[in-house]
């Protein structure tokens, strides 16, 4: 019996924007992903490990280790450790995920240790990210769901050049209750 194919997968790589590294998680990056994971608006807005749970150390050594690296194994799509380049500081995670290969659909997904916030770097990180998909893998459109209360992340759509679409009723549960999300895609003609 042949072994099974893998499924289609993201190359593996290395985007540079004008202040940030985006490559793969380490376990040097554990520290960052705890402190980002365990910041109170953070876990406002997303529900990791689990709906109510609280996020250990453990949980961020599997995100570094095991999650992260798996995206591209099974095909979900790719996650990158965003730093700044000059110093080498953790800023946070920008990734594609839920993506649909025969649609050619994808999903950009963020976060960002509280003290890497408000200097732009999400939008940097998200404009680099989207295009990659767009111009270099060739995708038809890349999505960005927000909790409808999320102005940060609703500010990061916008600033990034997404256009809203509308939005998904009780579609997200959040750590306490659930939330509608505001939807919002960038496709190659919003980039001619
Ligand atoms: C959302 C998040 C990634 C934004 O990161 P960031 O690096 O601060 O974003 P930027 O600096 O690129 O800011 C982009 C825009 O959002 C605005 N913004 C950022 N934080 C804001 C806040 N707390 N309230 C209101 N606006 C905010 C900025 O002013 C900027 O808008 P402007 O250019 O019109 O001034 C960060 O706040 C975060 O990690 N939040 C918790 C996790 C999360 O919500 N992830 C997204 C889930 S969909």
């Amino acid at each position: 019996m042949s072994a099974a194919r893998p499924g289609p997968t993201l190359p593996a790589v290395i985007l540079r924007t004008d202040r940030l590294t985006l490559r793969a998680f380490t376990e040097s990056d554990v520290d960052g992903v705890l402190r980002a994971m365990t910041d109170p608006e953070t876990r406002r807005w997303i529900p990791l490990p689990e709906p109510g749970r609280t996020y250990t150390r453990a949980d961020a050594e599997h995100w570094c280790l095991v999650q992260a690296p798996e995206a591209r194994v099974t095909g979900d799509g790719q996650q990158w450790a965003a730093v700044e380049t000059a110093t080498g500081a953790f800023v946070g995670a920008f990734g594609l995920v839920h993506t649909r290969w025969r649609a050619r659909l994808t999903e950009v997904g963020y976060w960002t240790v509280p003290e890497a916030r408000r200097r732009g770097l999400a939008t940097e990180a998200v404009v680099a990210v989207s295009r990659w998909a767009l111009f270099d893998r060739r995708f038809e459109r890349v999505e960005l769901k927000a909790a409808t209360g999320n102005t940060a992340s609703r500010r990061v759509a916008v600033r990034s050049g997404f256009a809203f679409e509308g939005v998904e009723r009780n579609a997200m549960p959040l750590h306490v209750g659930r939330t509608d999300l505001a939807v919002y895609s960038l496709i190659p003609a919003d980039l001619v």
